[in-house]
């Protein structure tokens, strides 16, 4: 985490594999299975939500409003219990669903606080409610469960989801990873609010999203509650538990601080994390007012792991972070959290965008132009790795970290602001996240609106920086 420039370095793990291909049971065909129980013909819902990039993940049939996890984490055997509550709508008429979760044991399964019959098979925990339910419909699935969490790895060999450490427990679940933790729909197209209650052994923290509403010790144990209010996706949810020294402050903006630092990282943390006010402030004035009311870090010391994630509202690091990493998860804030992906092959759009804030970053605090880093990335040869795929169609999930996806998914909005001028692009970074604020976004939305707000024909650059393959020429 010393590299000066980390622009073209995708934040992820460092043990990249390159064998490992989807087996892809395409979504269309799990839905025609599903559709063939004659009896039940239309009222299953999906076991995915039709990302082919990770055809399992996500469910269909239902919209989780909110989630209500109960955790208790014992860090010297490693056990978890867990009791989660989801409120839920149905979308479709629905006899049986899915929940995604992986590993652990499932104790129960209640629909509106009558037992459920369930079953697992893979990462599905498939639910057949005593009642069917209503297309419309709002009901309540309590799943209690436990063991001792897992973590998966990930097309790209890095481990995702409850990653132990020494001391707890590093918990980040992009692209995949919270289902080793808890019940849900797992797939950035269903956003949520949620409210977690965990219990540790008193002496460790337990850091999640949102805002703090209240901690107390008794025998031994000491129990966090958190509430994340604006909607999120599954894989920004965090439980992370370790040894932690905290810090709260509220700025003036009145965005609720909480930061939590590991000590073996406190010391190169320090200047780091006293930026964060003065961060988000430059990225309100650029992409519109920061989308959540809290905000904060955790600074873990979890060497294994490789990477940072943009959990949501209290982005997550490895070990100490430096400012270019501080400023890209920030960003991730407006783009990838609050605007959300509806595909995983739409992943420039919070990867492009967060690494094109720290170029702009840079050049705003007397550091190199994005025009200078965009000129070092396009002087490498066309047999260099940037220029592997293309970033607006990365193929497979073994690809969506990977630098094409960072560096040249910057360049294309380099690219961007060349062609329609300053005072249209920052225009058109702003639109983006203020209309798709606690929302969703697509590329060809994002197309859409680039062209309105410049009033130009933009097709051939997108096209050539986002979905052509090989080096691009210069227009
Ligand atoms: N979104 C994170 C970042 O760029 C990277 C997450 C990498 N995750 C992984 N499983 N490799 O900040
Ligand atoms: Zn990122």
């Amino acid at each position: 985490m010393t590299a000066p420039h980390r622009q073209a370095s995708p934040r992820r793990g460092a043990g990249l594999r390159r064998e490992a291909v989807l087996a892809t049971v395409p979504v269309a065909v799990a839905a025609l299975l599903a559709a063939a129980g004659p009896a039940s013909a239309g009222t299953i819902g999906a076991s995915g939500a039709g990302d082919p990039y990770f055809p399992l993940s996500g469910n269909g049939g239902y919209h989780v409003k909110h989630y209500d996890l109960t955790l208790r984490y014992d860090t010297t055997s490693r056990h978890l219990d867990g009791k989660a509550v989801l409120t839920v709508r149905a979308t479709q008429k629905l006899t049986r669903f899915d929940l995604d979760l992986k590993g652990l044991k499932v104790t129960g399964v209640k629909v509106d606080g009558t037992a459920a019959g369930f079953r697992r098979d893979g990462q599905e925990l498939v639910v057949t409610p005593r009642h069917a339910l209503r297309k419309d419909q709002e009901f309540r699935v309590t799943v209690t469960y436990n063991g001792t969490p897992k973590a998966v790895t990930d097309p790209d060999g890095s481990a995702d989801g409850w990653i132990r450490t020494d001391d707890g427990a590093f918990v980040a679940g992009e692209p995949q990873g919270a289902m080793t933790w808890f019940p849900g729909n797992n797939h950035p197209k269903d956003k949520s609010s949620y409210d977690f209650t965990i219990t540790v052994p008193k002496g460790r923290t337990a850091v999640a999203n949102g805002v703090l509403r209240g901690q107390h010790t008794a025998n031994g144990r000491t129990t966090f509650r958190w509430h994340q209010a604006e909607p999120m996706a599954a894989y920004l949810a965090t439980a992370t538990v370790g040894k932690f020294k905290v810090e709260q402050y509220t700025t003036s903006d009145g965005i609720q601080v909480y930061n939590a630092v590991d000590a073996r990282e406190a010391r190169a943390a320090a200047p780091v994390l006293k930026k964060l006010p003065s961060v988000l402030k430059w990225e309100s004035k650029l992409f519109g007012p920061y989308p959540f009311r809290a905000a904060g870090s955790i600074v873990d010391h979890a060497p294994d792991v490789g990477y940072a994630l943009e959990t949501q509202s209290r982005p997550l690091y490895d070990s100490a972070p430096d400012v270019s990493t501080l400023v890209h998860e920030s960003a991730h804030q407006w783009f990838g959290d609050s605007v959300s992906l509806t595909a995983w092959k739409d992943i420039w759009l919070n990867e492009g965008f967060a690494t094109y804030a720290e170029w702009l970053y840079s050049e705003q605090h007397g550091g190199d132009s994005a025009q200078k880093s965009f000129d070092a990335l396009y002087a490498r040869p066309a047999s260099d790795h940037l220029w592997a795929f293309p970033p607006g169609d990365p193929g497979s999930g073994k690809n969506i970290f990977d630098t094409p996806v960072y560096a040249r998914g910057a360049m294309a909005l380099h690219e961007l602001r060349q062609a329609v001028g300053d005072q249209d692009f920052f225009t058109i970074l702003r639109a983006w996240a203020t209309e798709h604020r606690a929302g969703h976004g697509t590329t060809a939305q994002f197309v859409k609106l680039a062209e309105r707000v410049s009033g130009k024909d933009l097709d051939g650059l997108f096209h050539t920086w986002l979905y052509q393959q090989g080096k691009p020429n210069k227009a």
